[in-house]
């Protein structure tokens, strides 16, 4: 698949994330980092704000659908990871965990370890577990942070730094924080996004950094 945008260390794909696994055409890489969209959060805000009465059997389906959602794509992501070295590192509001805890355990992914925000999400990390000290700096990053959609430069930074050398990989890139990161740590990535806008943000956020 050619990418929207390639220079020698960075490649950005626009394309949904199980496509450009799909082909082949990525490289496998030490670390991937990524803000999984909020699928099924419109539900889940109606239910907690009251304007959806709780319905036990409404919202069996709907953990349901979260969870074949995070299928889709959990088990690529492991795939696109260097089996003894890699890391992987993803954030999810409590209201996502329990898909993404339950999925990983669907497919014997073992999640390392998991930090939280104040009343904000969690950050799941999964692979080869990380040194005391630098996982203490993620946690700390992660609590100083107020974690917006954006991802903190900090909270990024941090995790590069405990992740070591090799490829960053963001399947759902956003506005390219995680490429950033990488870039300020001298470390080439892969961004892909579906969205047209969002990879104009990351050409332009990579450029600048
Ligand atoms: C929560 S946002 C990421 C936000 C990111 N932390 C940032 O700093 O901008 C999730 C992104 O995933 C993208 N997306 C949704 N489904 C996708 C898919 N199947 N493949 C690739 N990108 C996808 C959306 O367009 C959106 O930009």
């Amino acid at each position: 698949m050619t990418p929207y945008y390639h220079r020698d260390d960075v490649a950005i794909y626009h394309a949904r994330c199980q496509d450009v696994f799909a082909c082949g055409d990525a490289p496998v890489v030490q670390t991937l980092i990524t803000d999984p969209p909020y699928f099924g959060m419109e539900y889940a805000l109606s239910v907690l704000t009251g304007r959806v009465p709780y319905d036990e059997a409404q919202d069996a389906q709907w953990l349901g659908h979260l969870c074949a959602w995070y299928r889709e794509w959990l088990p690529l992501c492991r795939e696109m990871i260097e089996m003894a070295t890699g890391r992987a590192w993803i954030f999810a509001s409590p209201v996502h965990l329990p898909a993404l805890a339950r999925t990983a355990h669907l497919i014997q992914w073992p999640m390392r370890q998991c930090w939280f925000a104040p009343e904000s999400e969690a950050l799941v990390q999964f692979g080869r577990p990380v040194p005391e000290a630098l996982a203490a700096a993620v946690g700390q990053a992660v609590a100083a942070s107020r974690h917006p959609s954006r991802k903190e430069a900090a909270v990024l930074d941090a995790i590069v730094r405990a992740s070591g050398d090799g490829a960053v990989l963001d399947p759902f890139a956003g506005h390219g924080g995680t490429l950033v990161a990488a870039k300020r740590a001298g470390l080439p990535a892969i961004g892909i996004d579906m969205d047209a806008r969002a990879c104009a943000a990351m050409v332009t956020a990579w450029e600048a950094a």
